[in-house]
């Protein structure tokens, strides 16, 4: 059977990248058309027209189509890759800049910044996946909008028909990258991790010999013998060198695991804090830099009818995506970190909400191994963020100011409930028009 491939937030700079990926695995995927559905008119039609004259080249003999309508887009669709972000890249500064008035992180996924986008963004999903059940109910969707914690939460609860798995590309960043440390291919070694999204932990990194990789960085880190984490090649931008430093410090710290990035809010707020400028924040950077540049190329592109001597290619954010998407479509039960319900993965974990797990992903959806037990320090520390991130999506769901302010107290990023309440009050100042309405 030919799939038609949509993907909803189609004006996004993360498309060419997605878009090749689709191509250069149209085989795997019987693909026959991709659509892209956006809300920004002009932005789409420059995606639209990008992506058809990258088509012509690599692959003429898919379709490529584009709208505004999610009934268009959606009917006959066997994937619908999700990338939304309500508010852009506006609202995203704001949810920087605005905690950094109260001395608390501002960051787009953790802390006060993450439930702002979390408030903008379920309601959208909750409409998309609706839309889904409605016009191609066997269709998987899969999600990289963020805040995909909640998101994936919301989900479960609000439209729990609707076939979703919410993907993302950090745990799949950071494996490559201790691939690469090791000195060895990816696909040679297997990954075991636990936790939420961008909330987790490596706690093994095994060849086909058994051998634990893992155990090798962190025993090098703690001896000092090990001083440098970042792989050689590294992709990222500047930005991400003091990341390694700082992952360093939270295996000398705590040496039992490898920690995901993103900890560093958490486990360090107030080193991170001093890295943030109210000026200029990470919205800014990527207006100036991937958001720019990508349009001006695409821009370039459609000018010169021609993509021959265009940069813009697949990387491991696409890939990562498209692989899944195979998957499932061949039954192939690849391994795949995904969010899921943890229905006793994580033995003593709650078993009513969504953790991230490495899973076997075919046909029927993801398959989370079982982890089994978790030491107390993460177990309590993932308690503390899920009870937040439970709170923040009934919040949202039923509009209680109550529960949003429970929510911002618990979060580990904000000390006290004195600050969460500024903050809270701020955000909801800041985003009128897309937040639910709070009583
Ligand atoms: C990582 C995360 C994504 C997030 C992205 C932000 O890849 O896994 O969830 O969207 O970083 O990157 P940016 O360059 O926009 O700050
Ligand atoms: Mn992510």
């Amino acid at each position: 059977m030919k799939k038609k491939i949509v993907i909803v937030g189609g004006a996004s700079s993360f498309t060419p990248g997605i878009f090749k990926s689709l191509l250069v695995n149209r085989k795997d995927l019987s693909l026959e058309e991709v659509y892209l559905q956006d809300i920004d008119e002009e932005k789409l039609n420059i995606m639209g027209q990008f992506c058809q004259i990258m088509a012509k080249k690599h692959a003429p003999s898919i379709k490529v189509n584009w709208g505004l309508e999610r009934k268009d887009a959606f009917m006959n669709a066997d994937f619908l890759l999700v990338q939304i972000r309500p508010g852009g890249l506006k609202q995203r500064e704001l949810d920087e800049k605005i905690p950094l008035q109260f001395d608390l992180i501002g960051q787009e996924t953790c802390g006060p910044g993450g439930f702002a986008f979390a408030m903008r963004t379920i309601p959208a999903m909750i409409e998309i996946a609706k839309d889904v059940v409605k016009y191609c109910p066997d269709a998987w969707v899969l999600n990289y909008s963020n805040p995909e914690a909640m998101i994936s939460e919301a989900l479960m609860r609000a439209v729990p028909e609707a076939k979703v798995m919410c993907l993302c590309d950090m745990p799949i960043g950071q494996e490559l990258g201790l691939a690469n440390l090791i000195g060895k291919e990816h696909h040679e070694l297997t990954f075991d991790y636990y936790g939420l999204n961008h909330f987790g932990w490596f706690t093994k990194i095994y060849d086909k010999n058994g051998h634990d990789y893992a155990q090798d960085i962190i025993q090098g880190v703690k001896s000092g013998q090990l001083n440098d984490l970042k792989p050689e090649e590294s992709a990222r931008d500047e930005y991400w060198d003091d990341v390694f430093e700082r992952i360093m410090k939270m295996i000398e710290f705590f040496p039992d695991a490898i920690p995901l990035t993103y900890l560093q809010y958490y486990l360090f707020p107030d080193d991170m804090l001093k890295t943030m400028d109210p000026n200029y924040s990470r919205a800014n950077y990527v207006m100036d830099t991937r958001h720019k540049d990508v349009f001006e190329e695409c821009k370039r592109v459609i000018r010169n009818n021609s993509i021959d001597d265009s940069e813009l290619d697949t990387n491991a954010h696409g890939d990562y995506i498209v692989g899944v998407a195979i998957s499932i479509a061949n039954d192939l039960k690849n391994r795949y970190i995904v969010n899921v319900p943890n229905y006793g993965s994580i033995s003593n974990f709650r078993d009513d909400v969504i953790v991230e797990v490495p899973c076997y992903v075919g046909a029927n959806g993801p398959d989370a191994i079982a982890v089994g037990e978790i030491p107390d320090f993460q177990k309590s520390l993932m308690e503390i963020e899920k009870g937040y991130e439970v709170l923040a999506v009934e919040a949202c769901l039923e509009g209680s100011y109550e529960k949003a302010l429970k929510a911002l107290t618990l979060n580990l990023t904000i000390p006290n409930a004195n600050k969460a309440k500024l903050v809270l009050d701020a955000l909801i100042e800041a985003n009128q028009g897309y937040f639910p309405d709070f009583k």
